[in-house]
């Protein structure tokens, strides 16, 4: 089988967002407690902060993460994670049936951020909370000071303000899961008076809607166009949450769940499109796909926690190779859209869901999923090209007939072009065929395994990694062959 690629530095989609890299960090499980925040291990620093997870959060090439969750936030008091450790509240969380101690708040998170260099998005709760609390909880963290929550704020060791220029406006609440679920008019309103009264606040906060928590919600549509006619004019961005796991085994669609993501978020510019030209609006609402993985949620739901219990280790997907093509391929369609979505995180950065994960006093180590994300984050740099891929396609049950290969390339203005492509073909190879480039490769990936279903593990922690890609040119053409389920980055720098 043969694909080719057709593409031209000058025909450019939109610039490579750097915010298309987020990650989010959630109270679920041992994301935080024994994830980033472990005092007695042995890498911890003077905050208690895992130092292997920090470097690996940083290797991962993370630069947006967002805080505190998740379903988690729904029933959250922001201010229980705050002041001195020995007086905090130790709560229940009903999301996940757990216990939170509370011993990390937003003052430790945005100190773990500041390490990690990356930018916060902060969820507020606007399932069993409302306009109040977030003023409050923007004043704590943004106004700079000479008020009862910024004096607070400098008082518990923060001087200057976090500034926090990214609010998401609840979480899923079009969920029945969802702690104070709503309906989209009562989710639409409130949405809009505290989105009112943040901008009171500070006018020019970046301020996320929630849309629909996946594309087969039985409200998917309707609840963005009500959400988005009660706030059009007062938010920039509406959330989309996608989950994909291999259900019923059947793996060939598995392989094509970058199609889904296409298509979902093709459905909601549309939407926020129409309600924006039925009120006759020039704006244009931009999407953030604040959550996205894959999630082998099938199993969660067949045995959630029963227990009240600290940081128990919930939704630890240990991923394999199959896996990683997919993320691979999500990333291929989130920069396919870098002209409208405008942010992007990945659910979630250690142990739930997660590229890292991490022992209990332990070692940490890249996940199969980590590779992918990584190489992504650091060689696609500039703009995202128009870029069209001949390939020939494959049946899936659940997508009808998908092209077995799909790619994106991105051009930087120092001369260098990456593509990143997929094979998604379980038996096939194909020879990939990259347009004719005066150009030599700099760089070239692989990630595929004969096994595609090895992993890594605490034990076997490098079992999967990239491997160099080889390459060579035909007719001036660059070409290279992709083995079965198989990801890859190819680097190229012109030739003067
Ligand atoms: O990321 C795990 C969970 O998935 C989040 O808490 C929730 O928002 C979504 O349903």
């Amino acid at each position: 089988m043969t694909a080719t690629l057709a593409y031209t530095p000058d025909h450019v989609l939109a610039p490579v967002r750097r915010r298309l890299f987020g990650s989010f960090v959630e109270h679920l499980g041992r994301c935080v407690h024994t994830g980033i925040h472990e005092p007695d291990h042995p890498t911890a620093d003077e905050d208690g902060f895992r130092g292997d997870v920090l470097a690996l959060t940083r290797e991962l090439g993370v630069e947006l993460v967002r805080y505190p969750g998740g379903n988690f936030v729904s029933g959250y008091r922001w201010e229980d994670g705050i002041g001195p450790h020995a007086d905090r509240p130790v709560r229940r969380d009903p999301a996940w049936r757990s216990i939170e101690t509370n011993q990390v708040g937003i003052d430790e998170f945005a100190r773990w951020a500041r390490k990690a260099d990356v930018e916060i998005m902060y969820a507020i709760n606007l399932g069993t909370r409302g306009v109040a609390e977030a003023l409050d909880v923007h004043e704590y963290l943004n106004h700079p000071g000479g008020t009862h929550l910024s004096d607070l704020r400098r008082a518990n060791g923060t001087d200057q303000p976090h500034d926090v220029r990214l609010w998401c406006l609840g979480n899923e609440l079009d969920g029945p899961w969802q702690t104070g679920h709503k309906t989209a008019h009562e989710y639409g309103r409130l949405a809009a008076e505290t989105a009112r009264a943040l901008r009171q606040a500070e006018p020019d906060l970046e301020l996320v809607a929630c849309g629909s928590s996946h594309s087969r919600m039985p409200t998917f549509g309707q609840w963005e166009s009500t959400v988005l006619e009660l706030c059009y004019d007062l938010v920039d961005h509406i959330s989309l949450h996608a989950y994909y796991d291999p259900l019923d085994d059947d793996v060939d669609s598995f392989l094509a769940s970058a199609v889904d993501m296409d298509r979902f978020i093709d459905r909601v510019v549309a939407t926020a499109d129409a309600v924006g030209a039925r009120l006759k609006s020039d704006k244009r609402i931009t999407l953030s796909f604040d959550e996205w993985n894959v999630w082998y949620l099938s199993r969660f739901q067949a045995d959630p926690p029963t227990e009240w219990r600290t940081a128990p280790p919930l939704i630890e997907d240990t991923y394999d190779v199959t896996d990683a093509v997919v993320v691979g391929n999500l990333l291929i369609s989130l920069l396919r859209h870098a002209d409208r979505v405008a942010a992007a995180c990945q659910a979630q950065l250690v142990n739930a869901i997660a590229p890292i994960r991490t022992e209990p006093g332990g070692p940490a180590w890249r996940q199969t999923t980590f590779h992918p994300f990584a190489l992504t984050s650091r060689l696609a740099r500039g703009h995202v090209l128009h870029t069209s891929v001949h390939a020939p396609t494959t049946p899936t049950t659940r997508y009808g007939d998908v092209p077995v290969v799909d790619a994106v390339a991105t051009h930087d203005h120092d001369g260098t072009t990456t593509v990143f492509a997929v094979n998604r073909h379980r038996t096939q190879p194909v020879e990939l065929h990259l347009p004719p480039h005066p150009a030599h490769v700099t760089e070239a990936w692989l990630l595929h395994d004969q096994d595609p279903t090895a992993v890594n593990t605490a034990h076997h922690p490098d079992r999967v990694q990239p491997r160099p890609l080889t390459t060579d040119t035909t007719d001036g053409r660059p070409r290279a062959v992709l083995p079965p389920v198989s990801w890859c980055a190819i680097t190229l720098r012109d030739t003067p």
